[in-house]
């Protein structure tokens, strides 16, 4: 694993932005595994910007997300198909039928899943994949398990990603249960992979990710086998390496 040290949110989100950037650059077509959450808004903010400025093209690029709600549509302001709508394919000029995320209104689980996983057998290889971390260590939403997940599986989320998500809801009860999301193996099967972490709050997740055992316990830990992954993370999610 390569580790890049940002100096803070802006510099870690400018930093992956570039290597985004770069992906492109080099395959105008590529494949990118995206991601919602706060992490990555900063890093989108800034391929918008360049994309503005005429210094990177998305019209050929194809984009699969990593997970969504189980229960909501694309309308609702909580989904994370609104999110990169709001975020990122509203504001550059990728083809939106090009951009796929799970069907959150599929009620078939079965069915949610196995269709997701014929769209990234058919659009994929992921050429990179970009990933945030929970501070459980999940991925996607890949929560601490048993085993690690292979395929598209629909998950009962923890309580304490119930927790962390809370604050983009009007209350606790509005949260969703459950989502789909691609599994850990799918996440492997990427090319490349680029690992966002910013703040305190994930430091010790971020020690055991990189140092820890390679546990189903901590799903991101995973990452240890994989051969290209690349973690960009700032001064205070890397602050238990400091001397
Ligand atoms: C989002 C996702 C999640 C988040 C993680 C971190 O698509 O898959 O794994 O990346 O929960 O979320 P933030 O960035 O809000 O701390």
């Amino acid at each position: 694993m390569k580790i890049i040290k940002a100096k803070d949110y802006a510099d870690m989100s400018r930093k992956a932005a570039d290597l985004i950037a770069a992906q492109i650059l080099i395959k105008p077509d590529c494949v990118l595994g995206l991601a919602t959450g706060s992490t990555p808004i900063g890093a989108y903010e800034e391929l918008v910007r360049r994309n503005a400025a005429g210094e990177l093209d998305f019209s050929q690029v194809t984009s699969i997300n990593l997970d969504e709600y189980r229960g909501l549509s694309p309308e609702n302001d909580q989904s994370y198909r609104y999110f990169m709508n709001d975020h990122l394919f509203n504001h550059v000029n990728i083809d939106k039928k090009n951009t796929f995320v799970p069907n959150g209104l599929e009620p078939d689980a079965q069915k949610a899943c196995s269709d997701y996983d014929e769209i990234i057998r058919t659009r994929g290889p992921i050429d990179l994949q970009l990933l945030g971390l929970g501070h459980n260590g999940h991925i996607g939403f890949n929560e601490p398990a048993d085993c690690f997940s292979k395929g598209t599986n629909c998950v009962n989320l923890t309580h304490s990603t119930i927790d962390a998500n809370k604050r983009f809801f009007a209350s606790e009860a509005e949260v969703p249960t459950q989502a789909y999301t691609m599994g850990c193996a799918g996440i492997m099967s990427a090319r490349k992979i680029l690992l966002i972490v910013s703040g305190l709050s994930k430091a010790e997740i971020v020690r055991e990710v990189i140092c820890g055992p390679v546990t189903p316990a901590v799903p991101a830990s995973l990452l240890q086998l994989h051969p290209d992954v690349t973690l960009i993370a700032d001064a205070e999610a890397l602050s238990v390496f400091e001397a």
